[in-house]
């Protein structure tokens, strides 16, 4: 069974991955999710914990201490490493190599390829800093997908939608090794 490691950052559009994880989960994948504490004010971990069967990761320091060193262990254990929605801010903290909660730190920890899909305002996508920070990562053999286009949560038009969940399905299960 292939493990599927996906991070959720803090978007309006969370509620696609709980699309992406129920599919996963139902077409055979091992999936975990480790949620920042922004994404957790979207969508809680109860749904993701269910539609996984699995434990969603949320703490890098629990009160009653891990038995392992988690964030090493699931980046050991991921076949692929997903972030979506990705936040400008855990692309930016990714660029510059900050690993001050559980998914920076585990994105720092990864073997297997990572895969991130952006979703943000268009005006927060095109900042030259965001912009700056993409072009670091695919420099360093990040995959950063594109955005789709349309009315933006915020009532904006223009770039920056997260993917269709189902096109994001489609390009995990292609990438998966
Ligand atoms: C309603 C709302 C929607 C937001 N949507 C996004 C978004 O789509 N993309 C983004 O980069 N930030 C968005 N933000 C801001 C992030 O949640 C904020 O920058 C946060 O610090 C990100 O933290 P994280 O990367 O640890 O999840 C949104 C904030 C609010 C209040």
């Amino acid at each position: 069974m292939k493990n599927i490691l996906i991070g959720v950052t803090g978007s309006i559009s969370c509620y696609k991955t709980l699309e992406i994880v129920n599919q996963l989960t139902k077409d055979g994948y091992n999936v975990n999710v480790v949620m920042t504490k922004a994404a957790q004010q979207f969508v809680g971990p109860l749904s993701f914990e269910t539609l996984s069967s699995n434990p969603v990761v949320t703490e890098m320091f629990s009160a009653d201490g891990h038995e392992k060193v988690e964030h090493i262990e699931l980046a050991k254990q991921a076949d692929l490493f997903v972030i979506a929605p990705a936040s400008a801010n855990i692309i930016g903290k990714i660029a510059s190599g900050i690993a001050d909660d559980m998914l920076s730190t585990i994105a720092m920890a990864v073997i297997c390829p990572t895969h991130i899909f952006p979703a943000m305002n268009t005006k927060m996508l095109y900042n030259p800093i965001v912009q700056d920070n993409i072009e670091k990562l695919k420099r360093f053999g990040y995959k950063i997908h594109g955005t789709a286009s349309g009315e933006l949560a915020c009532g904006d038009i223009g770039d920056g939608k997260l993917l269709p969940w189902e096109e994001i399905v489609q390009t995990i299960k292609n990438n998966v090794k």
